[in-house]
């Protein structure tokens, strides 16, 4: 197998075939003067199965153009099979239609990508485990929820927290391999401006350490909010862990600003060398998804 990476997650893409042992093939992704995406795969002729590594993060749109040319590309090179990964599912948080007039974007997505017929996609905790039945190609939803557990397991955590109902599923699964009691928070988000508020929570907080998992960090809204709730309500310490952090500009700062104590996250989205200044002020550890998705492609 020959592994060729997007522009997005070009790390992640080297871990991988560092642990696989295999070259990571040569592309030119540039663009036109008119910035219409350009695309050479250097390689003339490629006879063996191949993946592409492209998280849809950073610009969405663009991310998903240089997946959907480079796939098309490796075709046309011969490629006898096409792994996509792609670590993080870009619009899968468009996955319903709330006001008339909207669009299933995630769909819409899902049918751009498989245009272009990848044979297979390996992806990471999506934001709603439904979005696979978009897809009619063999599709692999790995999560990295043991890889965090691992490391929990290691730490003094007396409650896990559920920002919003809509996080109690993965919650409820986490608090009962890690043994310990859930919060629930009542959470209210401003459909026109984004803006999160927390109203109120059910159950015991008072000087704990609580664990907050979801499965993405966009604006950062709803852990700054929740941190700053819970330490209202006289809890000592917040940890957070989220899949994917989006590292929308600005919010890694305000994160370091935060009630926060603590953030766990993977390197489904490539951590912009800006953020890495504010480590210092909140201590966050990288949970690699490279092994996962390398023992993945191996089967
Ligand atoms: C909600 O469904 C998500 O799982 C997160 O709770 C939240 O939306 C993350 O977005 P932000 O960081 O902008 O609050």
């Amino acid at each position: 197998m020959q592994l060729f990476s997007g522009s997005t997650n070009l790390p992640l893409a080297r871990k991988i075939t560092g642990i696989l042992d295999i070259p990571l093939g040569i592309t030119q992704i540039t663009e036109f003067p008119n910035r219409e995406t350009r695309v050479w795969v250097t390689e003339e002729r490629i006879h063996k199965d191949v993946a592409v590594v492209q998280s849809f993060s950073g610009d969405p749109n663009k991310a998903i153009v240089e997946f959907c040319l480079l796939v098309d590309a490796l075709r046309r090179s011969g490629a006898k099979t096409i792994t996509a990964v792609v670590p993080w599912m870009g619009y899968s948080i468009q996955d319903k239609i709330f006001r008339q007039g909207e669009p299933l974007s995630s769909r819409v997505v899902a049918d751009i990508i498989q245009s272009v017929r990848p044979d297979r996609i390996i992806t990471v905790d999506l934001h709603n485990e439904a979005i696979q039945g978009f897809f009619s190609v063999p599709f692999t939803h790995l999560t990295a929820v043991p890889l965090f557990l691992e490391r929990f397991k290691k730490l003094t955590i007396d409650c896990v927290v559920a920002p919003d109902v809509g996080a109690l599923k993965e919650t409820t699964k986490i608090a009962s391999q890690l043994g310990l009691p859930i919060v629930i928070l009542n959470k209210q988000r401003d459909l026109h401006t984004g803006e999160v508020r927390i109203i109120g929570s059910k159950g015991d907080i008072e000087g704990k350490t609580a664990l907050i998992m979801d499965d993405f960090i966009s604006t950062g809204g709803t852990i700054i909010q929740a941190a700053d709730f819970l330490k209202t309500q006289g809890v000592q310490k917040v940890i957070m862990g989220a899949s994917h952090h989006l590292f929308v500009a600005g919010v890694q700062e305000k994160l370091a600003k935060s009630a926060l104590d603590e953030l766990y996250i993977t390197d489904t989205v490539a951590m912009p060398e800006a953020d890495k200044a504010f480590h210092g002020q909140l201590p966050t550890h990288v949970v690699s998804v490279a092994e996962l998705i390398a023992q993945e492609l191996k089967d």
